[in-house]
């Protein structure tokens, strides 16, 4: 997600054992760069994608010197990111208006989404518009379906899920809930990330409500139970993209820190936090395959003394013990 205010954070003393981090790359200042997702190749480099210019970006986190793999021609900004077959990645895009004029900072331009393929097994990469989505309110956050030619799209601003098929272009509305909403009069971004670990299994999170959650789901990606608040982010934070290893869920928190939920709801901190600046507002994460490092992407900020969008890597196993999964 596209964080808002720095200035809003409450800033908590949180007397906690941080996990060992490290700066793997930041975009120089004097050119600002807001980095909103990451998604690893099976070869272990890091895709990102970016809200400032709808660009896709690879970077090896063993010689971190950004590479630009794929300009999208159309929208402003590319956001979500999901693998669907073998180096061949689903990006939700669109366009959004910044500023001070608008309520939380940032917010979606209606009717602007659109959803494209990208396939990094032809050189160069081959970008197919999959479809438009002009009911759209923000497109989010992208996740595969198991078991089908579809993914399900988060929508920040109507506080839906899409369901797209990605062979055929054709997409319904898949889940809407109360728990999925924006708050217009405080942040106009809803539901934000979301992952499926386990087959029938959907988390999410809502940065506007600052919740993370659960929702069972059919094969189809239809609602088969309620949708279940799990854990709410500690005052003024707010939730934004996550990565998930045995039921756990890491939440990059706006506006400073990274967040362990487990299974039990407990919420624990494990990068940044309080009046630590060096994360500058995590916007998403995920593992490495071998699922011991955590890379965490921030957006910066922008402005007339802009801090540009950063690369972490956080040693997980060093403090690895069995969690309870999530299963349907
Ligand atoms: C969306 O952004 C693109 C690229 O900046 C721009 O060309 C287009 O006019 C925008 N569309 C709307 C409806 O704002
Ligand atoms: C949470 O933060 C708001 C303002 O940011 C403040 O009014 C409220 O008292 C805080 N609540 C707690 C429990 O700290």
């Amino acid at each position: 997600m596209l964080f808002k205010s720095l200035c809003l954070a409450v800033l908590t003393a949180l007397a906690a054992a941080t996990y060992p981090i490290e700066l793997v790359y930041q975009y120089p200042n004097t050119e600002y760069q807001n980095i909103e997702n990451v998604a690893v190749r099976s070869n272990g480099q890091l895709l990102l994608t970016l809200v400032t210019g709808a660009r896709l970006v690879q970077l090896n986190p063993a010689n971190p010197i950004p590479e630009d793999i794929v300009t999208v021609v159309g929208p402003q900004s590319i956001i979500g990111i999901a693998e669907v077959e073998h180096d061949v990645f689903v990006v939700s895009a669109g366009n959004f208006s910044f500023g001070p004029q608008v309520i939380g900072g940032v917010a979606g331009v209606p009717g602007t989404g659109a959803v494209y393929s990208i396939d990094l097994n032809e050189t160069p990469a081959k970008v197919d518009l999959i479809t438009e989505i002009p009911e759209s309110g923000a497109l989010n956050g992208v996740a595969k379906l198991p078991g089908c030619d579809s993914v399900l799209i988060a929508d920040s601003g109507l506080g839906a899920v899409w369901k797209v098929n990605y062979k055929t272009g054709d997409y319904k509305t898949a889940l809407s809930a109360p728990e999925f909403a924006p708050v217009p009069e405080f942040f106009q971004l809803g539901i934000n990330g979301i992952r499926i670990p386990e087959k029938g299994v959907l988390l999410w999170t809502n940065s506007a409500q600052a919740t993370y959650g659960v929702v069972y789901i059919d094969e189809y990606g239809s609602a088969a139970g309620g949708v279940q608040v799990v854990a709410t982010a500690p005052n003024g934070t707010n939730f934004d993209d996550f990565a998930v290893k045995e039921g756990a869920a890491y939440i990059a928190t706006s506006p400073n820190a990274v967040y362990k939920v487990p299974y039990d709801g407990s919420v624990q901190l494990i990068a940044g936090g309080g009046d630590d600046m060096t994360l500058a507002g995590p916007t998403s994460a995920a593992f490495s395959k071998d699922g011991c490092t955590l890379y965490v992407t921030t957006g910066g900020a922008g402005g007339p003394m802009p801090i540009s969008g950063q690369v972490f890597a956080i040693d997980v196993c060093a403090y690895g013990k069995k969690e309870k999964r999530w299963t349907a």
